[in-house]
């Protein structure tokens, strides 16, 4: 009896064998695994005889159908797998699918932290009257500097500060250390009465730190008619200020210097993230303001340098920087942080 099942045993391991390695889908080896091996399967059906074995015979032939049962699962699991890479090799291979595109759910892109700093600053300038104006960034000594009465003996002239571009087309150029180039360009085309801003990047040598790039962005602005007063420059940005910073926005000006202003003025804003009460603020260093921009009356040798009679006009200018702006607004600490383009980082934005 034993020797029979025993011969059924081999019969049913060495007939699944090959047919399963003959299986050339896995929907035929599922089905023939349950043939096999199933509740109703071949082995199953055997093992339902072993009632009628004498207990010793049970006991030799039990490990006998275990061993069976375990091969023939193992290579019906190895096969499936085989199979499995198969088919998706198939199926990519028919349908053109490309793994390396990024999955669902897609992520929708949006403005960069500092255009969208830029834009709000810009649409309350406009807002104010100002249109926009622009320069060349390879801008001519004679424009970045001594139009605006920038002497050659100038430190901003200085080699650690500026990028000069030498002998070209016989003239000196740079890259402009600011946007202030833009005003005379403006003023050489245009007779007042002038209203213009000149968002755009300049170029520094500096080396990038947290508070440094060698490339960043200012906005120019530029206001030229008769009797034009440090009051009216005084006005314009008290309103740009508090149409940035909230209708509460404290601002201050200091005098200063600039070669192409005078008087020149300093313009802070008091520190919106501890009102000037924290002794200890880590934005403001406790002296409760911020410095924002630099202002000033033109000077009237800069309209002169235009053909501008500075005894019929006058105007007032100023240069701000959007990254210093905008870091002071966001609280971002770390002036790398626009650049990087960590998407972590700029979506918290
Ligand atoms: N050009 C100056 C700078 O880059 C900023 C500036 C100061 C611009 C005073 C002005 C001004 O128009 O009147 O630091």
């Amino acid at each position: 009896m034993i020797e029979q099942l025993k011969t059924k045993l081999n019969e049913i391991e060495n007939n699944y064998t090959t047919k399963l390695q003959n299986c050339a889908s896995l929907k035929e080896l599922q089905d023939l695994q349950v043939e096999a091996l199933g509740r109703k399967g071949a082995l199953t059906e055997l093992l339902k005889s072993l009632k009628d074995l004498s207990l010793e015979e049970k006991k030799a032939f039990g490990p006998l159908s275990n061993e069976a049962k375990n091969k023939l699962t193992a290579l019906f699991e190895e096969k499936a797998a085989t199979l499995e890479i198969e088919e998706i090799n198939k199926t990519l291979n028919e349908t053109d699918i490309d793994l390396t595109l990024p999955s669902y759910p897609f992520e929708k892109g949006k403005r960069h932290p500092l255009e969208i700093a830029k834009k709000r600053m810009t649409d309350i300038l406009k807002g104010l009257g100002f249109v926009w104006a622009q320069g060349p960034l390879v801008e001519d000594e004679y424009h970045n500097f001594d139009a605006l009465n920038i002497p050659p003996h100038h430190p901003a002239r200085d080699m650690q500060d500026t990028f000069f571009i030498k002998n070209t087309q016989k003239k000196d150029f740079v890259l402009r250390t600011h946007t202030s180039g833009v005003q005379i360009r403006t003023m050489q085309k245009q007779k007042p009465p002038i209203r213009i801003i000149a968002p755009g990047r300049v170029f520094r040598k500096d080396a990038l730190d947290a508070t440094h790039s060698p490339v960043f962005n200012q906005i120019e602005g530029l206001y030229i008619d008769k009797n034009v007063s440090l009051a009216d420059l005084k006005r314009d940005l008290t309103l740009f200020m508090q149409g940035l910073f909230g209708p509460k926005a404290q601002v201050r000006f200091r005098s200063s210097f600039f070669p192409f202003t005078e008087p020149s003025v300093e313009v802070d804003v008091k520190c919106v993230f501890c009102e000037g009460k924290d002794q200890n603020c880590p934005v403001c260093k406790g002296s409760g303001w911020k410095e924002m921009l630099g202002a000033g009356i033109v000077h009237p040798n800069v309209l002169r340098n235009c053909g501008i009679d500075p005894e019929i006009y006058s105007g007032y200018a100023f240069g701000m920087g959007v990254e210093r702006l905008a870091m002071f607004s966001l609280n971002i600490k770390d002036i790398r942080n626009f650049y990087d383009n960590d998407v972590r980082i700029l979506e918290q934005f």
